[in-house]
C-alpha cells in the first residue's frame, strides 16, 4: 500500500510517523505533499518517506491520500491536486470543517472519510472520531480504521454533523485542558510562588489526577466529592464556580467552537 500525506505540518507529521512506527507503511511507500521550503527539508533530515514540494503523477500512486492542510488552505490546494486523482483512490481528510461533501465536489472523488483527531495523537493518545461516505468500502474503512488506531482511540460515527461536535469537544478540547492549567499556574502565582513552583504545583496536580482517574472507576462527580469536604476549602471554589455561572461559561464556549466548525463546513 503507497501513503500520501498532504500538508508536513503537526498534523501530518504525526501521521507519517504513526504509519511508520506501526509498520502501516514502509519509508519507501510514504509520500509527502509539503510546499513549505523549511518545513520539506526538516522532513527530509527526519528521513520520513520520499518529501515533494508540488502535485504530480506520483499522488495517482497512492492508494489513500490524507489531507492535513489547515482549512483555509484547502481552496488553494484542491484545484492543484484535483487533476491527479483517481475515482478509486480513498481520500481521509483530517480538516476541521470541510464537509464530505466540499472534498468530493472539490476533488471529483466518492471514497472520503473524514476524521477529526486531536494534538495528543502524537503520543498515540489522540482521540479521533471519523465517518465515510457510502463509497467507501468495509475493506478500506477498516484499513482507515487501523490507521487511526495507530494514534490512540477511535469512534466511528453514522452522522457527519458529529465530525463537528467532536471537534468543539475532543478536537479544541487540548487546548481547554492547557488554558485551564494555565489558570492554576497563573493563581499559584498571584497566591505567592515563583514560577517553576506554580508551574509544578498545577502539572503534577493534572498528572496525578488523570493518574487517579484511570486507576479506579469513579466518576468525575464521585471524585469530587472525595476531594471537597462539607464546609472546607474546595466547598468554597466550587461554590465559586456555581455563583459564576462557570460551567455555563464554558458550555458557552464548547458551543462558539461547535458553530465555528458548523461555519466552516458551509
Ligand atoms: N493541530 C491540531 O490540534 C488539530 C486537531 C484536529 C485536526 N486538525 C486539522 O489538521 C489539519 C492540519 O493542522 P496542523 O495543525 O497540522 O497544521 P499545520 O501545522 O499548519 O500544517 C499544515 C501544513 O500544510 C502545509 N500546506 C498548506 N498548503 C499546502 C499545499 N497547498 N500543499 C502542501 N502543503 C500545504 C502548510 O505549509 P505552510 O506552513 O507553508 O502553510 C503546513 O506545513 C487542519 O486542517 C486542522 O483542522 C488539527
Amino acid at each position: 500500500m503507497k501513503i500520501l500525506v498532504v500538508g508536513g505540518g503537526n498534523m501530518g507529521i504525526t501521521y507519517a510517523k504513526s504509519l511508520l512506527n506501526a509498520h502501516i507503511v514502509s519509508n519507501d511507500s510514504l509520500m509527502i505533499l509539503e510546499k513549505s521550503n523549511e518545513k520539506a527539508e526538516q522532513l527530509k533530515a527526519l528521513n520520513i518517506g520520499t518529501i515533494y514540494g508540488a502535485p504530480g503523477e506520483y499522488v495517482k500512486e497512492a492508494d489513500l491520500i490524507i489531507l492535513a492542510v489547515k482549512p483555509q488552505d484547502s481552496e488553494v490546494l484542491f484545484p492543484k491536486i484535483k487533476g491527479y486523482i483517481d475515482r478509486q483512490q480513498v481520500v481521509l481528510s483530517i480538516m476541521a470543517g470541510i464537509s464530505i461533501d466540499t472534498i468530493s465536489q472539490s476533488l471529483d472523488c466518492k471514497k472520503i472519510i473524514r476524521a477529526m483527531p486531536n494534538l495528543p495523537a502524537q503520543v498515540s493518545s489522540g482521540m479521533t472520531v471519523y465517518t465515510s461516505s457510502e463509497d467507501v468500502t468495509r475493506i478500506e474503512l477498516v484499513m482507515v480504521q487501523n490507521i487511526l488506531n495507530s494514534t490512540g482511540k477511535t469512534i466511528y460515527v453514522d452522522q457527519e454533523k458529529l465530525i463537528d461536535a467532536s471537534t468543539a469537544i475532543s478536537g479544541s478540547g487540548p487546548a481547554y485542558v492547557f488554558f485551564y492549567i494555565q489558570t492554576l499556574i497563573d493563581s499559584a502565582q498571584k497566591l505567592g510562588f515563583n514560577k517553576s513552583q506554580a508551574e509544578l504545583l498545577a502539572y503534577t496536580t493534572f498528572k496525578g489526577t488523570i493518574n487517579l482517574f484511570n486507576k479506579h472507576n469513579f466518576s468525575c462527580e464521585e471524585w469530587i466529592s472525595k476531594v471537597a469536604s462539607r464546609g472546607g476549602t474546595t466547598e468554597a471554589a466550587l461554590h465559586s464556580f456555581r455563583n459564576n455561572e462557570v460551567k455555563l461559561k464554558l458550555e458557552e464556549a464548547y458551543e462558539a467552537a461547535f458553530l465555528r466548525a458548523r461555519e466552516l463546513s458551509n
